[in-house]
């Protein structure tokens, strides 16, 4: 078990709703800590607001509850919708607030990236800003004067390193700023959405820094709502739903699990009106539907049930030789398989005549494993052409199923979950033949 990093117990924090604090910039608090290695932040004086149930209501709970252990050299993600609580938690351990319950135990210099607008003292250069936050640092100048040039060149702000901050862009403040943070070597450092900022070139760098941090042992924690980003950057990720911890463990599994809440489910979708609906002048889509075979849209779905996944079109024009072809996408991305109507036994390389179709596939129960999958549909003329393509024209939701547990309690992995025919055959009895020897 590595040391511990991060110690977060119980961490509450209580807004009042449109009410902005001020905040502290991270130069301030940090300055205030000077170079102590273990720092316990925690509210120390005053009551919790907004116990008493005429201020209910005026008070929001940003943060509940929350705790957790993070290890040295440990990569957290943190991940939730907007208003979780994600950047609030990561002001807290990085001291720009303080928690109204609960407390954390930081064990390092923190170096904080976190909204665009904390950390730089907005009249002091681009050159003086590195050194400030060097200084606090707890650097010497020597080494902040070593790391100056890669600062400047990462962020690209060499042309402007003698200009006050805030005449910068925002993408220059927030590439400057995460130059500083990564490249000062905190033991911890903690990023709150920087990749939103950039452009992908400047995203693809701060993601290798990050990755560089980690493997070199720093501590990283991270929020981003981009999830291939948490899922190659982190060894383990936190999902925070109204203030609250949903999830804590492996980055694929939280990820999984979040996204499945974050898709609408689509069993059915009609457009009565042709010209309404998605198409074009060859051919409009009149219906899409997925639903238990024998059931209707709005049964469940679990892992042993047999499926069909239904569409009725137009077609718009005489001998047209038109075929449906569908992906079913689950929750990582993956394309699970690509539907084809090979085995179809009347129209398939028939000429279709002007009309409506209607198209059913037939999914066998013991195939997909549980989880969001998404349905795209192509539209293919002469087996070649696609002329029409829709992304998630249908969602849906495989459902684990109890019976299909076998006592086993965990997801299983893959992206398939097959039922498959297998024997074990005993060969030989070691205890007989051995009672037979002796
Ligand atoms: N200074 C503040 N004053 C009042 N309410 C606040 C303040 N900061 C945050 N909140 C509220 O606390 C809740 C959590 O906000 P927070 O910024 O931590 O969410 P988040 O997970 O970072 O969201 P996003 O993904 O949008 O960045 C929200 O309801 C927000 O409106
Ligand atoms: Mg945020």
């Amino acid at each position: 078990m590595p040391d511990v990093a991060v110690r977060a117990v119980e961490l509450g924090k209580i807004y009042r709703i449109g009410e902005r604090q001020s905040y502290q910039t991270v130069r301030d608090v940090v300055a205030a800590a000077a170079r102590s290695r273990l720092r316990r932040l925690s509210r120390r004086s005053g009551a919790a607001p907004g116990a008493g149930p005429s201020t209910r209501g005026e008070w929001v709970w940003a943060l509940e509850d929350v705790s957790f252990e993070l290890g040295e050299g440990e990569a957290l993600g943190i991940i939730g919708r907007n208003g979780a609580g994600k950047s609030t938690l990561l002001k807290i351990l990085s001291r720009i607030t303080e928690p109204t319950k609960g407390f954390a135990d930081i064990s390092g210099r923190v170096g904080a990236l976190l909204e665009v607008g904390t950390g730089f003292h907005p009249e002091l250069t681009g050159r003086e800003n590195i050194t400030l936050n060097g200084a606090i640092l707890g650097m010497r100048r020597a080494e902040i004067d070593r790391k100056f040039d890669d600062i400047v060149s990462f962020a690209g702000v060499e042309r402007f390193i003698d200009t006050p901050v805030k005449r910068y862009s925002t993408g220059m403040h927030a590439r400057l700023a995460f130059a500083v943070a990564a490249h000062l070597e905190p033991d911890i450092l903690i990023v709150d959405e920087v990749l939103a900022v950039g452009d992908a070139a400047f995203q693809k760098r701060c993601m290798g820094k990050m990755g560089d941090a980690a493997r070199s042992g720093r501590t990283v924690l991270f929020v981003s709502h981009n999830m291939a980003a948490i899922e190659s950057l982190c060894s383990r990720a936190i999902w925070l739903e109204g203030g609250r911890t949903v999830a804590d463990g492996a980055p694929a599994e939280v990820i999984s699990r979040y996204l499945g809440t974050c898709l609408s489910v689509l069993n059915e979708h009609v457009w009565p009106e042709p010209e309404l609906a998605p198409g074009n002048e060859r051919v409009r889509i009149r219906r899409a539907q997925v639903r238990p075979e024998g059931g209707d849209p709005s049964d469940q779905i679990t892992v042993a049930t047999p499926f069909v996944i239904e569409f009725e079109y137009w077609n718009m024009r005489a001998d047209a030789h038109l075929n449906l072809s569908l992906h079913v996408y689950n929750e990582q991305g993956v394309i699970v398989f690509n539907a084809v109507p090979t085995e179809e036994a009347v129209w398939q390389r028939r000429p279709f005549p002007r009309g409506l179709f209607r198209d059913t596939c037939h999914v066998p129960g013991h195939l997909l494993n549980d989880g969001v999958h998404r349905i795209e549909l192509l539209v293919v003329e002469d087996l070649s052409r696609v002329i029409h393509r829709m992304e998630d024209v249908l969602v849906f939701e495989v459902r684990d199923a109890d019976e299909s547990r076998d006592g086993w309690y965990e997801r299983r992995v893959g992206a398939v979950r097959p039922r498959l025919a297998w024997e074990t055959e005993h060969l030989i009895a070691v205890d007989a033949a051995a009672r037979r020897d002796g």
